[in-house]
């Protein structure tokens, strides 16, 4: 096997293990998020689930994630298809919530978010809970490309992603409180 073919299955493998473990963390800061709002049981039992798969659709397209971080106009473009890809793959487990919840985790309030451009109130609950969990994570975590940053960096970076209409600010307000002082 040439190098080059070496370093890409390398890369994928790396990229599969992110990719699950980013699963399971996000699976557990949503419901811990999702329990200082008052949800139902059967509704942190939604939530939960979606946040394990919401990025399920990913697997098929591991190597356009398998990168340094650094995607073409195009690439990003592809990207996008994820949630829907998702919701093909593992709808039917989801249930008709927990496929908004997937659907709909890349949704922003200020109506620039994707798949649909969904503004405020017409983003789910539960989907607003998950998108907060996964901002939380990706910058808090080590990724293949790049190191987490401080938590200082993290707070301030999600507290300007709400003022930006990019998260809820709602979440984002009982997120500060419930990791910003480091515990998760
Ligand atoms: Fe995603």
């Amino acid at each position: 096997m040439a190098n080059s073919e070496k370093r890409d299955r390398i890369s994928r493998i790396e990229a599969l293990q992110e990719l699950w473990q980013h699963s399971r963390r996000v699976g557990k800061l949503a419901v811990t998020l999702g329990g200082k709002f008052s949800l139902k049981k059967g509704e942190l039992e939604v939530l939960e689930r979606a946040a394990k798969l919401h990025d399920v659709g990913k697997l098929l397209m591991i190597r356009l994630v398998s990168g340094n971080g650094s995607l073409t106009a195009k690439e990003r473009e592809k990207l996008r298809y994820h949630p829907a890809l998702g919701v093909l793959l593992v709808g039917l487990w989801l249930g008709s919530t927990g496929r908004e919840v997937v659907m709909q985790h890349h949704e922003q309030p200020n109506g620039l978010g994707y798949p649909r451009g969904l503004r405020e109130d017409q983003i789910h609950p539960l989907a607003g809970i998950l998108a907060v969990a996964d901002h939380y994570d990706a910058l808090a975590s080590d990724r293949c490309y790049r190191k987490r940053f401080k938590l200082s960096k993290v707070i301030q970076m999600l507290e300007d992603e709400a003022a930006l209409g990019i998260l809820n600010p709602g979440v984002v307000e009982k997120a500060v409180k419930l990791w910003g002082n480091g515990v998760r």
